[in-house]
């Protein structure tokens, strides 16, 4: 049997101890980019904290960060595109990190130069405490890609009235890019990835297509929208506001019937009074209005109908605004769909 000398033992604790007590994470292995595009590259480390030189712990420090381009391990003079100790950077590599824990590495303006793999190196005090994770991220730069559109609804069908927002999407990163949107061929105004369309009309019907600005072969597919004409009546969503109307017009028929009976007391009263020879003079016309406007009023004031006609006129308002605003709040747009389903 083979006998295990307290000194393999002892090498083989401190490579475990060495392993576990440092490392870079790269949450993203592989991404792709767009040329013109700023990509993002995460990543954590986590430093040694002391080492061993035979008789004590000597504790550790990380002097030196840098990210290399292509190269495995990144140590000496090999270059790098960025270099904590170095002043003479390409600013179009951003370092967010820091010296502790974050290495994240910002690419800015993405060329096909940077098709390649980036590796992050920390350095200390002292040799012991270097490190690069030979895994890197793996950047792929690319614009040939067509763009696709993504509809927030299933349906292609819509009806007016209701609320759909287009998405230009791409699978690589496009941050930082403008996007255009075409309706029919003819470039919108709009030049974000998302298309906001509400309330929808019948005029927002046609084929949508987008693409990176200046970037023709990303030019998606094309969407077919189609609005029909009918306004969508959700066929219980809309009976308490049926029942409102009727009952509404019901009240208004019942207080016209009062109005007319009073007016017709009111003139027989004062004929009446005519006919018996009195000498009272005749009432003026505005008083008999006014006070048929009081009692016409108190019939009125039932709950319901004030009720009704509150709920229509704030609906209307809310409807008339999200139509006429240009860049509508979410919230409007959600209180007006409440409102209305
Ligand atoms: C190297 O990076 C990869 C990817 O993030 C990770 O899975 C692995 O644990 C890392 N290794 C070390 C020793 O840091
Ligand atoms: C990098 O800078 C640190 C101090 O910021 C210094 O201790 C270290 O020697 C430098 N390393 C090189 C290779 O210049
Ligand atoms: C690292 O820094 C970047 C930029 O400040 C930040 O967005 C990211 O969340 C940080 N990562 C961690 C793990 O703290
Ligand atoms: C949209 O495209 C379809 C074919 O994909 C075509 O039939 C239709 O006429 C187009 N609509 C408009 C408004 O151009
Ligand atoms: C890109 O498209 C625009 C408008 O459709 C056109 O004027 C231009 O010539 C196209 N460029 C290329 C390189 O195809």
């Amino acid at each position: 049997m083979a006998v295990c000398t307290e000194k393999t033992v002892w090498s083989f604790m401190f490579l475990l101890t060495g392993a576990v007590g440092q490392n870079v994470i790269y949450p993203l292995t592989s991404t792709c980019a767009v040329r013109g595009s700023t990509v993002t590259l995460p990543c954590t480390f986590t430093p040694r904290k002391s080492f061993s030189d035979g008789q004590r712990e000597v504790p550790l420090k990380i002097v030196r960060v840098r990210w290399c381009k292509n190269h495995e391990i990144c140590q000496g003079g090999t270059p790098s595109v960025f270099d904590s100790n170095s002043t003479n950077r390409d600013p179009r590599y951003q370092y967010l990190g820091d010296m502790k824990t974050n290495c994240t590495l910002q690419i800015r303006d993405v060329q096909q130069g940077d098709s390649a793999t980036f590796r992050f190196r920390m350095e200390a005090d002292n040799s012991k405490g270097h490190f690069t994770n030979m895994t890197g991220v793996t950047v792929r730069v690319d614009d040939g890609l067509k763009m696709r559109i993504i509809s927030s609804s299933d349906d292609k069908k819509l009806s007016r009235g209701e609320t759909v927002t287009l998405l230009c999407a791409s699978v690589c990163t496009f941050h930082q890019l403008e996007v255009t949107w075409f309706k029919d061929g003819h470039a919108l105004s709009d030049n974000g990835p998302s298309l906001h369309l509400s309330p929808l009309t019948a005029e927002n019907s046609g084929n949508y297509t987008c693409a990176l600005k200046n970037i023709n072969e990303t030019l998606s597919e094309p969407y077919s929208l189609q609005v029909e004409a009918e306004e969508r009546q959700p066929a219980d969503g809309n009976l308490p506001l049926i029942v409102g109307v009727v009952s509404g017009v019901l009240l208004a028929v019942i207080a016209f019937i009062l109005f007319i009976f009073i007016i017709r007391r009111k003139l027989a009263a004062a004929e009446h009074q005519r006919a018996e020879g009195g000498e009272t003079e005749p009432k003026d016309p505005d008083n008999i209005y006014s006070s048929i406007q009081e009692e016409s009023h108190r019939q009125e004031t039932s709950r319901a109908a004030e009720d009704v006609s509150y709920a229509s006129v704030q609906f209307k308002h809310s409807h008339e605004r999200s139509r006429h605003v240009e860049e509508v709040d979410n919230a409007v747009v959600y209180s007006s769909l409440a409102s209305r389903g």
